[in-house]
């Protein structure tokens, strides 16, 4: 509509215009006209009146003055008539204009010396007359009198104004009509092919091919239509072909690379495209502080760790939620962009929350609720009522913003970890047909910790919509089970590992999530110049460098990692000076207390334990507070003689295996806690209860002094284990699991 205005306005205008000026001139020329008139018959009935008025006038015969002027106040719009004699004086008036005698009068005086008739319009009362004035004279031609006629005006003014509102309406209703007409060709011509081609074009993308009848359009538009069908079908055509080509790749290929995961996607999904939800957006943009532009940050997340290769692969969507401070600068009208930045490798698909929605959901209900829950730090889980309204507004508000996405055909929908518990129900209510998995990134808790929280029903009865539900360990997995068993009523099939509800069978599998493993052509680059600026920088030279990356949370055990450190140091005084240990640390949910808190509590025991042991050059801790991106991480994977991962409780913990596939040259050492996932893979790491401060303190000790052949051959046993378990292999065996479902679907 707007639009249309746009086309017409100039033309309304012009018109406006063109109407307005004729008009006034039309009025111009009838009120000239009706003037005319007025002055011909004012003369016309003077004259007569004067004839009469000489007879009177000689003989002084006031009485018939009267009687005459009284006769001629009769005539048409005449409002009045006056007699004067020689001397300029009334002498009979129509009596209804009688208070025209008040009236000053100059002209009378000079027409009774000039002699020449007067035709003019005077101001009367409130309104305008018109007065003619005739000398009367007698046969020697001397003045025995005026005659004075006055006309009512008023009625031109009302055929004026009746004039004017005839042009205006008519100019209406030309402006109305043409706008009318515009719309309506516009329409026809162009509103209604393009909403035709949208539709076409938008059924072409959600795969519903069978719907698609051809276009019939000519001239311009018609071109266009008959290109994009093209384009379509060439797309569809290679489509196929590159499905048909990954069946047979597929069948050859041994190691999980990102190009066997891409055959496997395009042989199992077919058309289909893979959609991935999730809190975190795999790319923020985020205005820097320094120097006030927008620039692009890879977030601290396992799950971002996990999903951007796979993405990066095969392609898809990834739903998101937008929370940077420049996200919205960057996104289109639907608001997606393609990512990684300049490679457009997928498509990221972003959701807006308002602060109180992030509040409620985000820092409420998943990390004070549900993320204490399934730890056991003995954080205390809060659940307030408002922040689950706002969790599941806000399951909701992805649920719409997936379903705007699906194909028409079997989508398949990867839902990730424990902030969408009640997304697939959602889907599913809209889109049966779809194929819903959930990963649940944390450990799930035992149905006693579980039972705890009061919106267990609705939690288990959303995730049991599920198709398949994944977790790291088959630990979890029997947690889940239980879980289940014991809080929802369902039937729990221990050998197939699936739950019945309500006719919906939902399996449960394990599958534990790994990194790429740098293998497939994406090898890692190491700058030893990057690596020699560093070390000099903190004063690592000469120095055993133990290195901890992690988000500052308080299931990463950092209080215990530097309580260990200090007991180390305490108990062995030989590694002073000599050894430094460095934590890169991403500060994390910090509008939440407890992480607050965290944060003031790891400042103050750093600078407490450097104070302790530092002689004025040598601090044995370097801690670095701040975001790192993947990249800068790389060196100090490269430089550190061991890791330390000493978390209280984690679902996987992808920073040992970063570290572990970083060490190309099979050195360093990794401690780990056992009380992560990834300890059940890597066994080859020295593992530690981070409770246990003694045994840490040791472990420490004991992974420094670790023969050299010793620690080469437990690096490559782990290189190999996370080689082969990496992150395609996990996302292979989801794929596969979730496709196996959908021919079962149908
Ligand atoms: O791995 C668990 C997890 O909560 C992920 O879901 C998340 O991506 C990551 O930790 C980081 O947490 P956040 O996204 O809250 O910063």
């Amino acid at each position: 509509m707007k639009r249309v205005l746009l086309f017409i306005l100039p033309i309304l205008i012009i018109i406006s215009v063109v109407f307005t000026v004729s008009g006034i001139v039309q009025v111009r020329f009838t009120q000239d006209k009706l003037m005319d008139d007025l002055k011909r018959k004012a003369k016309t009935v003077n004259e007569s009146l004067e004839l009469s008025a000489r007879y009177i006038l000689v003989n002084n015969d006031l009485k018939s003055a009267n009687r005459l002027v009284e006769i001629f106040q009769r005539k048409e719009r005449l409002q009045g008539c006056a007699i004067y004699d020689k001397d300029g004086q009334i002498l009979a008036i129509t009596e209804r204009f009688s208070d025209w005698s008040q009236k000053d009068k100059p002209y009378i005086k000079d027409m009774l010396i000039n002699k020449n008739p007067r035709g003019e319009l005077e101001s009367f009362r409130e309104y305008t007359v018109y007065s003619y004035v005739q000398p009367v004279l007698d046969d020697d031609n001397n003045v025995l009198g005026l005659v004075e006629v006055l006309y009512d005006t008023s009625y031109m003014f009302n055929t004026l104004t009746e004039l004017w509102k005839k042009i205006s309406v008519t100019l209406i209703i030309l402006i109305l009509l043409i706008t009318i007409i515009a719309f309506l060709i516009q329409r026809q011509i162009f509103i209604l092919p393009v909403r035709r081609l949208t539709q076409w074009f938008s059924h072409f993308q959600r795969g519903e091919t069978d719907k698609l009848r051809p276009f019939k359009e000519e001239g311009e538009f018609g071109k266009l239509i008959s290109e994009v069908e093209q384009v379509a079908l060439g797309l569809r055509v290679a489509r196929k072909a590159v499905s048909d080509e990954a069946h047979v790749r597929i069948q050859k290929e041994e190691v999980w690379t990102e190009a066997k995961l891409r055959d496997l996607i395009h042989a199992k999904l077919g058309e289909n495209a893979f959609f991935v939800v999730s809190n975190r957006e795999p790319y923020l943009h985020i205005i820097d502080e320094n120097t006030g532009v927008p620039k692009c940050v890879r977030p601290a997340s396992g799950v971002v760790t996990a999903i951007d290769p796979i993405l990066r692969a095969c392609g898809g969507t990834w739903v998101a939620h937008g929370s940077a401070n420049a996200d919205r600068q960057f996104v289109n009208s639907k608001n997606k962009l393609g990512v990684p930045p300049g490679e457009d490798r997928y498509i990221l698909k972003r959701v807006w929350l308002t602060k109180e929605e992030e509040d409620g959901y985000y820092y409420g209900f998943s990390n004070e609720g549900l993320w204490p829950l399934c730890h056991v730090t003995h954080t205390r889980p809060i659940f307030r009522e408002t922040d689950w309204q706002m969790y599941k507004k806000v399951n909701q508000k992805f649920a719409d913003s997936i379903l705007e996405e699906l194909p028409a055909k079997n989508p398949f929908v990867f839902i990730q970890d424990y902030h969408f518990t009640l997304l697939a129900k959602m889907i599913k209510e809209k889109r049966p047909d779809a194929i819903v998995a959930i990963f649940w990134h944390i450990p799930w808790p035992n149905p006693e910790v579980f039972a705890i929280c009061p919106y267990q029903h609705e939690i288990l009865e959303g995730m049991l919509a599920c198709d398949l539900i994944g977790f790291h360990l088959q630990f979890h997995c029997n947690n889940f089970l239980d879980t289940a068993n014991r809080l929802v009523e369902c039937r729990v099939d221990t050998e197939k590992f699936s739950i019945v509800r309500a006719n919906k069978e939902t399996f449960v599998r394990a599958f534990p999530i790994s990194v790429d493993g740098y293998i497939g052509g994406n090898i890692l680059k190491i700058d030893p110049e990057q690596i020699k600026k560093i070390r000099k920088e903190y004063n690592l030279e000469d120095k055993v460098v133990a290195l901890g990356v992690d988000r500052i949370d308080y299931t990463k055990g950092i209080i215990e990692r530097i309580m260990a450190i200090d007991r180390f140091l305490e108990k062995y005084p030989q590694y002073r000076n000599k050894f430094v240990f460095v934590q890169l640390a991403a500060p994390s949910r910090t509008h939440i207390k407890r992480y607050h808190e965290l944060i003031a509590e790891i400042d103050e025991l750093v600078e407490k334990k450097n104070w302790k042991y530092s002689d004025g050059v040598w601090n044995p801790i370097v801690y670095l507070k701040r975001h790192f991106s993947p990249e800068e991480i790389v060196p100090y994977y490269s430089l550190a003689d061991l890791c330390i991962v000493s978390s209280l409780h984690d679902g996987m913990n992808l920073v040992a295996k970063e570290y572990v596939s970083s060490k190309n040259d099979l050195s360093g050492t990794l401690i780990l806690s056992r009380f992560t996932g990834a300890s059940r893979e890597l066994t080859d790491a020295i593992q530690i209860n981070p409770y246990s401060i003694e045994e840490f303190s040791d472990a420490i000790k004991f992974a420094i002094e670790m023969p050299v052949e010793e620690k080469r051959k437990r690096m490559e046993n782990m290189r190999n284990i996370v080689k082969e378990n990496n992150v395609y292999r996990w996302a292979g065996k989801i794929i596969t699991e979730l496709s196996a479902l959908k021919k079962e679907a149908g």
